[in-house]
């Protein structure tokens, strides 16, 4: 209590002597993370905080909603970038998992670079990084090609890209640390205790190369799943849960018709910290309830298998 209560007041005064009167620029997901980063700031040095949300067209549309609506609620303003055309554009024709990080990781700085010329004064960038995405994309070693996965926010700042600096309070802490943190802020639990959802998106859980057509029939995949998770109450008893859609089609047979449609992956887990996890043991029922819905009601899906492994040695997204 008296460890969180002490991070926060100092924090605040960091943030508060560090930025003087300059301004700050946050990218702004609708996560966790994100919005203890925009409130600690917000308390540090109020209006001096834009907050810039975008649109990336790889977001759950329930994901949208809910971040539109709590934006509302929020005291600091948020502005939302429409970027969907820009990010597909630069995404067609990728297939390697850490080429799609880079790319998806460079299209917000330069959106966060475009905005901040639109500001007068700004001098810094804010990112609700947090320890976990920093030790997966570097620590293990120096060598880039040994690190786990490129987190999008993760590497620091292109010399090229102006002359912000970064400012990420919470990059020394674990996910139940920074939940701790929220607490102590008073966030609601709506906010607190919803399952993260990567930068990067959907473009991560669609292997192989996106497309509109596979962000649609993912999409209303990831919508089934979490109208079943929150109707056998399990929400609130895993961590995570998605759909990874395959590149791969399958042989099967809807009504009375042959189908050659993708199989998908149903992924849940739990974990405390993120950097280790294990699949989550769920009841037949909602398996099944969850397979049947998907290969029925989606068009492009006929095949769901359960992801039945540990991180280690998996890691809890497909890329
Ligand atoms: P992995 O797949 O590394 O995921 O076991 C650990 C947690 O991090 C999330 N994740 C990300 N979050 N940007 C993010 O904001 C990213 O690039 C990213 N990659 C993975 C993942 O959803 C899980 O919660």
């Amino acid at each position: 209590n008296w460890k969180f209560n002490n991070f926060v007041k100092n924090t605040i005064e960091n943030i508060k002597q560090r930025v003087n009167k300059k301004k700050v620029i946050l990218g702004f997901s609708g996560g966790v993370d994100s919005f203890i980063t925009a409130s600690i700031i917000y308390k540090a040095i109020g209006n001096s905080l834009n907050c810039i949300f975008v649109d990336t067209g790889l977001l759950l549309e329930t994901e949208k909603e809910k971040i539109y609506s709590l934006c509302k609620k929020m005291p600091f303003s948020i502005k939302i970038i429409d970027a969907k055309n820009q990010f597909l554009s630069k995404l067609i024709g990728i297939v390697d998992p850490e080429i799609k990080r880079k790319v998806i990781g460079r299209e917000f700085l330069s959106i966060f670079q475009e905005e901040s010329k639109k500001i007068k004064n700004v001098e810094f960038l804010a990112q609700g990084t947090i320890y976990s995405d920093v030790i997966e994309s570097s620590v293990f070693s120096k060598h880039s090609s040994e690190s786990i996965k490129s987190h999008h926010n993760v590497g620091g700042l292109p010399k090229t890209f102006m002359k912000l600096k970064l400012i990420e309070p919470l990059k020394q802490l674990f996910k139940d640390e920074v939940r701790k943190i929220g607490e102590k802020l008073g966030l609601p639990k709506e906010i607190l205790y919803r399952h993260p959802f990567p930068g990067p998106g959907l473009g991560i859980r669609i292997i192989g190369e996106i497309n509109e057509k596979k962000i649609s029939i993912l999409k209303q995949a990831e919508n089934i799943l979490l109208q079943e998770l929150k109707r056998f109450n399990i929400y609130n008893s895993v961590n995570q849960a998605f759909i990874v859609l395959l590149p791969v089609k399958s042989v099967g047979i809807k009504g009375d018709k042959r189908t050659y449609e993708y199989a998908a992956i149903l992924r849940v887990i739990n974990t405390e910290d993120f950097m280790t996890a294990t699949f989550s043991h769920l009841s037949y029922d909602f398996l099944e309830k969850v397979s049947n819905r998907i290969t029925n009601e989606v068009d492009g899906i006929n095949r769901i298998a359960y992801d039945i492994t540990s991180k280690p040695p998996s890691t809890i997204e497909w890329e």
